[in-house]
């Protein structure tokens, strides 16, 4: 039984196995995998307002077919400001566009869903305000060598990341465990880079459905 477990987290890291997944729902209502825009808007928005400007951007690493970055940007980025949005899955991403076409090109007003490897993303270093993770780092850390996906992931995420900027990870992975990749993760990068200082927390954001959720936190700043 813990070996057929076992077998399918392992599948959680696979291409393969989210683009099956999309497709099994190519007509069901937007899914998030936990925890929507109304539980996370409370806590996304004071940091959202306390460092909005202009070209505000966003950039929600593995989407999947989530509404969570669509509605930070109707409901937070009021009329300027960018969010982008990717996912290894080309049938969650195709979806997406369509979904939301409206929103695409609006000058200065973009909303954008783009097939991408969240360990090797096609952005420029310090591009993006807010950078954000809800699952995708808990779904790449079931690979075989998931501590390299893991440090990969939030390696490009700190490189994206502007200053200041501020990275938040959604996950129910526990403390104790999280918390030495993400420092890991940070003096490797302080160490590579020196011109940055980060700061790491965590918040508790309660049960839901009997799962203790948390918010991970990296502040990115000038050192
Ligand atoms: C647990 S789901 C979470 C989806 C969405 N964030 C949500 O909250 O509903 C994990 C998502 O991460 C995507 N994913 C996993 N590894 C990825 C990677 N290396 N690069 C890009 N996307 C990835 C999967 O395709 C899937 O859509």
């Amino acid at each position: 039984m813990l070996h057929v477990l076992y077998r399918r987290l392992h599948r959680l890291a696979e291409r393969t196995t989210w683009e099956k997944f999309y497709a099994a729902r190519a007509k069901s209502d937007p899914l998030d995998w936990f925890l929507d825009y109304q539980h996370l808007k409370s806590v996304l928005q004071p940091w959202i307002f306390s460092n909005y400007h202009q070209d505000f951007a966003v950039l929600d690493l593995g989407c999947g077919i989530s509404d969570m970055a669509a509605h930070i940007f109707l409901d937070l980025l009021n009329k300027t400001g960018k969010v982008d949005c990717i996912d290894f899955s080309q049938t969650a991403i195709e979806r997406m566009q369509k979904k939301y076409k409206h929103c695409f090109n609006h000058s200065n007003h973009r909303l954008s869903y783009i097939c991408a490897d969240a360990t090797s993303l096609p952005f420029a270093d310090c591009s993006y305000d807010m950078v954000l993770d809800k699952g995708t780092m808990d779904a790449a850390i079931r690979h075989q060598n998931g501590e390299v996906m893991g440090e990969k992931i939030i390696a490009e995420a700190l490189r994206v990341m502007a200053c200041p900027s501020q990275f938040v990870q959604i996950s129910d992975e526990d403390p104790d465990v999280r918390l030495q990749l993400l420092y890991r993760c940070c003096n490797l990068y302080r160490e590579n880079t020196k011109s940055y200082q980060t700061s790491v927390k965590f918040r508790e954001l309660g049960s839901f459905s009997g799962i203790e959720y948390l918010m991970y936190t990296i502040e990115k700043k000038l050192a």
